[in-house]
């Protein structure tokens, strides 16, 4: 009896549904690329099963293509619908699961989300990566070592985060460049800079995928974090965000990027109290965290 037809099948209608899987699974016969052979008709398999499963019915297949047509119409150069929809259904995270072993002995990584972008500008260690966002001014520092326990020295950290209004700067419609930068580990594999205390946002629920949230009874909010790349020869490219200790969205976050190695404490001061290094920081409340990096070997 084949898995996917529920018992109140009859065994005629078993056999036309097992006749199409296989016919559809036998035209991939020919494909050169062994692994597209295997993805094809594991894929073919899977939807095959979940259209059995459930009996889908003819309205529900056109509202799944009406769906991936509105994903598909709101997607541009900015704006990655399909990827939001995979970061909801936990695609992202999973496939970043397999192909991190959580027991490798790096830190642990987590999605990149749409926010990343290229050409951010270079401060000097210790510098302020806000660049004029708005926020709780928070000094972030730690090391950069690889899985023996040795320092990285010139690692490059890419680091990225929200506004406290909930903004990346390439949301707003001027085109601002805030709240991104780029700094290089020392010669004892250390980091300073200044980011911002993260805070909770949205992801970009104005689509087919915040519809979906909604009907399903989801929360767009993402846990706050701060978003880090860190790159270094010989060793394997790390993308990973750290989380606030006692967040209450750790444990709802829209796309399931925590994972509890990432959580930090950040510790807060309040105004007037001297920073770390001598800053003046016109009175205002300030935090401070540590996260210390370790990289895995590149592979292969
Ligand atoms: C982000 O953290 O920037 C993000 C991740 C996944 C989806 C949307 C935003
Ligand atoms: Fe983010």
């Amino acid at each position: 009896m084949s898995p996917s037809a529920p018992a109140a099948v009859s065994d005629r209608q078993r056999h036309v549904e097992d006749d199409l899987l296989h016919t559809v699974l036998a035209s991939f016969r020919n494909t050169a690329d062994p692994r597209l052979k295997e993805l094809m008709e594991s894929l073919v398999r899977h939807l095959h099963g979940f259209i059995r499963e459930t009996r889908l019915t003819e309205d529900e297949w056109q509202r799944a293509v009406d769906f991936l047509t509105a994903a598909g119409h709101i997607t541009t150069d900015h704006r990655q619908e399909f990827v939001l929809l995979s970061d909801v259904l936990g695609a992202s995270m999973q496939t970043i699961n397999i192909n991190h072993d959580a027991t490798a002995g790096g830190t642990e990584a987590t999605v990149v989300g749409p926010f990343f972008v290229e050409g951010s500008p270079e401060i000097p260690r210790g510098g302020d990566m806000a660049g004029g966002a708005s926020g709780e001014p928070c000094w972030v520092e730690g090391t950069v070592t690889d899985t023996d326990g040795n320092p990285v020295p010139g690692a490059r950290l890419e680091v990225w985060e929200a506004d406290d209004d909930g903004f990346y700067d390439v949301q707003y419609e001027e085109g601002q460049l805030a709240g991104r930068a780029h700094l290089f580990t020392d010669e004892q594999g250390a980091y300073t800079f200044w980011g911002l205390t993260p805070t909770p946002y949205p992801i970009p629920h104005d689509g087919p995928v915040g519809e979906l949230l909604a009907k399903t009874g989801r929360s767009p909010l993402r846990a706050s974090h701060l978003h880090f790349m860190a790159t270094a020869p010989g060793l394997r490219t790390l993308i990973t965000h750290i989380f606030v200790e006692g967040d209450e969205l750790l444990s709802s976050d829209a796309v399931f990027g925590v994972k509890e190695s990432l959580v930090k404490k950040f510790e807060r001061f309040t105004a007037g109290t001297p920073a770390p290094d001598g800053r003046e920081l016109s009175g205002g409340s300030w935090s401070r965290v540590r996260f210390d990096i370790v990289l895995q070997p590149s592979q292969g």
